[in-house]
């Protein structure tokens, strides 16, 4: 028996626009991002800290007994299979530079319990129940609940129609190492001819529901953690698109890949042919 999705969901968009408030109302400014003596990144960092403080502290008043897995502090169980997934800010770099092309994404999930007591839920092989993406700075907020639709500021959402790898429109995003950007320069320079362009926005989540949109046709990235999809793929998933994986594997770290049936098949071959998921 899995929880009230609907319940779920209003919790997700509660969630997710209290820590979108904070997170917006206390960025610092420009000049004082760029003047700080330590490293840009530590603003953001103390931010990401704030947010992920108060969502563990309103989830902990809102359902208490359910799990937390999120970016900056981890893993921690809970006692009623149900887990919250939160990325605290996604898209960091955007956030520092004042893009509006940043969320805050809450979803809940329910695990596999033969992962065994602790074993944080993993994409793979979790249920999502509920989502909420929330993006503070231009005031759109993404809902979706399992088999109940997805949504923009209450509008249902569907993907766009089936169309072929060249009139695709394609998001992508990058990895934080030099090796595995190495390695996804090298896939993006392939790629670029065979569509018809391709856009790197800044946030998984914003993606993922940019494809649910029609903002997108077609989104890709290897290297996603939990947190950053679990919410973005369910907005995706509620508006007909697919999300999967590579090799009949389901989305997760080693390659997420969202579009329309009639246009993720094409991203997909081409990725599979191109070892997009193992090289670096
Ligand atoms: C990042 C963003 C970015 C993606 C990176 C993520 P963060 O999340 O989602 O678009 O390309 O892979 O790490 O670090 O801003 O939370």
């Amino acid at each position: 028996e899995l929880p009230d999705g609907a319940a779920l969901v209003a919790t997700a968009e509660t969630l997710a626009r209290e820590a979108g408030r904070l997170v917006h109302e206390g960025r610092p400014d420009r000049v004082r991002v760029h003047a700080t003596k330590s490293s840009p990144v530590d603003v953001v960092t103390a931010m990401d800290l704030a947010s992920e403080e108060l969502l563990r502290r309103r989830i902990a008043q809102l359902r208490p007994g359910d799990g937390i897995l999120g970016e900056e502090q981890g893993y921690e169980p809970g006692t009623t299979g149900v887990t919250w997934v939160v990325d605290p800010i996604d898209g960091t770099v955007n956030y520092l530079y004042g893009l509006a092309s940043w969320s805050v994404s809450v979803a809940a999930v329910v695990g596999t319990p033969e992962a065994g007591p602790g074993v944080a839920p993993d994409p793979q092989t979790w249920t999502a129940l509920a989502a909420a993406v929330h993006a503070p700075a231009d005031g759109r907020t993404f809902l979706a609940g399992r088999g109940q639709g997805a949504t923009l500021d209450g509008a249902p959402l569907t993907v766009n129609e089936a169309k072929p790898l060249e009139l695709s429109l394609v998001g992508t995003g990058f990895g934080y190492l030099v090796e595995r950007r190495r390695a996804q320069a090298a896939i993006v320079a392939e790629l670029l001819p065979l569509v018809r362009d391709i856009r790197r926005l800044g946030s998984a989540a914003l993606d993922l529901c940019a494809v649910a949109a029609g903002g997108l046709d077609l989104y890709y990235e290897r290297g996603l953690a939990p947190w950053d999809l679990a919410a973005g793929a369910l907005v995706a998933q509620e508006a007909g698109a697919v999300v999967t994986g590579l090799h009949g594997r389901a989305a997760g770290p080693e390659m997420t890949v969202a579009g329309a049936p009639g246009t993720i098949e094409a991203l997909v071959t081409f990725l599979e042919s191109h070892r997009a998921d193992s090289t670096a």
